[in-house]
């Protein structure tokens, strides 16, 4: 898609709900203290901006214990098998979204948010697609993509679009997929990005974890060249499963830097370690935090008895569903990087700056039908000045042009991206002819209030929801 003038207000992101109710004082009363340690995994991995997720199977959704913890711990959810190709679309033609939808709303009716798992695979297809080949799989795939993106339109996080196509040694897999032509990975990115402009679209894989290994070098030169050629992608999952006899490798780290490095998001999208291994989970956690891109971990289940790899018991939680050591691990190092000044005040003002947002951190983003989607990534400022954003009476800001901030030459803290820009440059969010938006002077970034200097902090489409506590100061 072609970059819009940058004259042309194609975008406007609107802060929702109570920003003018919310007074200073009420801000100050849901502060977080020095003290503070998070007590649950989704609300420890938020203060720096990330989630933490986990499988949900709609047939547990009657469960109680299980319902409860899910719904305590976790911010993000996959269904664990709802959403793939034989759920969905059982019949050629008859798509069937009731455990989909089961699981997307149980998790959305809680405020949790939903990634999309998944549109093309070699594994669970419906029988009618397995006995096809050739131009009419394709052509399957095509219809199938549009399909469920079009049901889920506007309401997931992301897609894990393509699913395991990697052999072990870095080359492609011999599916019935890969037999349409090996461009039918590109195809299907680009007919996802049609679908849904706005949803983030993943490659998502298993054993790319470590480094030196063949297949994570040939799912990296995979998406090196998606990059290169502008074949629309955001994001690698690494399934992150050290089960089955895998283990977190010393270069994990490395290897989710170099992914971030080509302009894509990473996320941890299906953890699970045989015993819970403490220092694998703690490892694994910390590589994640240690990368800005890399946007949050999920694990593959809730109880060990919820788990595909039951026997290994590799989850947080036991079957009773008592929190395990490794479940301590992972909380402390995700509180570890909790806030790191947050009894300083927020900045006093005159009503013209955005001081922070509170637990919600999503911008409401209407009519989001862009290309470069809809999360918005900013770095906290930590009450540095002259931030200078500005709403107008209506508690607008208008940006002109794609959702990018011109990072380029920001004095204050790190530079802030609002995904994608897709490389374009000069992103400016400029005066509107009302006068009424004077942009981000010398900083450059927005001040979230609760989130230490200079951490990432992620904002998200909110789909109209209100109460994003977004306050002036
Ligand atoms: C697994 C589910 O957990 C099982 O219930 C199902 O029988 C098979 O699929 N990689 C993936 C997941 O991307 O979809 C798989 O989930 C685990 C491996």
């Amino acid at each position: 898609m072609a970059a819009p003038s940058p004259r042309s207000p194609r975008l406007r992101l609107l802060l929702s709900g109570a920003v003018a109710a919310l007074t200073a004082a009420g801000v100050i009363a849901v502060m977080p203290n020095a003290s503070a340690a998070e007590s649950t995994l989704g609300a420890a991995a938020a203060q720096s901006g990330r989630y933490f997720g986990t499988a949900i199977a709609a047939s547990r959704l009657g469960n109680s214990a299980y319902t409860t913890i899910a719904a305590r711990e976790f911010n993000m959810i996959t269904a664990e098998n709802e959403m793939k190709p034989d759920a969905t679309q059982p019949n050629r033609g008859q798509f069937n979204f009731s455990s989909g939808d089961q699981i997307y709303n149980w998790a959305t009716q809680r405020g949790l948010k939903v990634r999309g798992h998944t549109l093309a695979w070699h594994a669970q297809q419906p029988g009618w697609m397995q006995s096809l080949s050739g131009s009419s799989l394709r052509q399957a795939m095509i219809d199938h993509i549009n399909g469920v993106m079009a049901h889920y339109k506007g309401k997931l996080a992301a897609w894990d679009v393509v699913n395991e196509a990697f052999n072990e040694d870095g080359s492609r897999r011999s599916s019935n997929l890969q037999g349409t032509g090996n461009d039918w990975i590109e195809v299907a990115f680009r007919t996802a990005r049609n679908a849904d402009p706005s949803v983030k679209l993943c490659y998502n894989d298993y054993n790319i974890e470590n480094w030196s290994y063949g297949k994570t070098q040939g799912v990296y030169n995979m998406i090196r060249d998606f990059k290169s050629r502008g074949v629309p992608i955001d994001c690698v999952g690494l399934q992150t499963h050290f089960t089955g006899g895998s283990s977190l490798p010393g270069n994990f780290q490395s290897t989710l830097s170099s992914f971030a490095a080509l302009g894509v998001d990473v996320a941890l999208t299906e953890v699970d370690v045989t015993n819970a291994s403490t220092s694998q989970y703690a490892g694994l956690t910390q590589a994640c935090l240690n990368v800005p891109r890399c946007i949050g971990i999920t694990v593959w289940g809730v109880r060990d008895s919820d788990s595909w790899r039951s026997s290994e018991s590799p989850l947080l939680f036991d079957g009773n569903g008592n929190k395990k050591a490794a479940y301590s691990s992972v909380l402390n190092v995700l509180n570890s990087t909790g806030p790191t000044n947050p009894t300083t005040p927020p900045p006093s003002g005159n009503g013209t700056r955005i001081l922070g947002a509170q637990s919600g951190r999503c911008v409401d983003v209407p009519g989001s039908s862009q290309n470069n989607g809809t999360r918005v990534q900013l770095y906290d400022c930590n009450g540095q000045s002259n931030q200078q954003w500005t709403l107008t009476s209506s508690k607008q800001l208008t940006v002109y042009g794609s959702r990018c901030l011109d990072a380029a030459g920001s004095g204050n803290g790190s530079a802030v991206q609002i995904y994608s820009c897709n490389g374009q440059t000069n992103q400016q969010w400029n005066v509107n002819s009302n006068g009424t938006i004077t942009g981000v002077q010398s900083g450059r970034c927005l001040d979230v209030w609760g989130t230490g200097n200079g951490q990432q902090v992620q904002l998200y489409d909110c789909n109209g929801q209100a109460n994003q506590r977004f306050s002036l100061g």
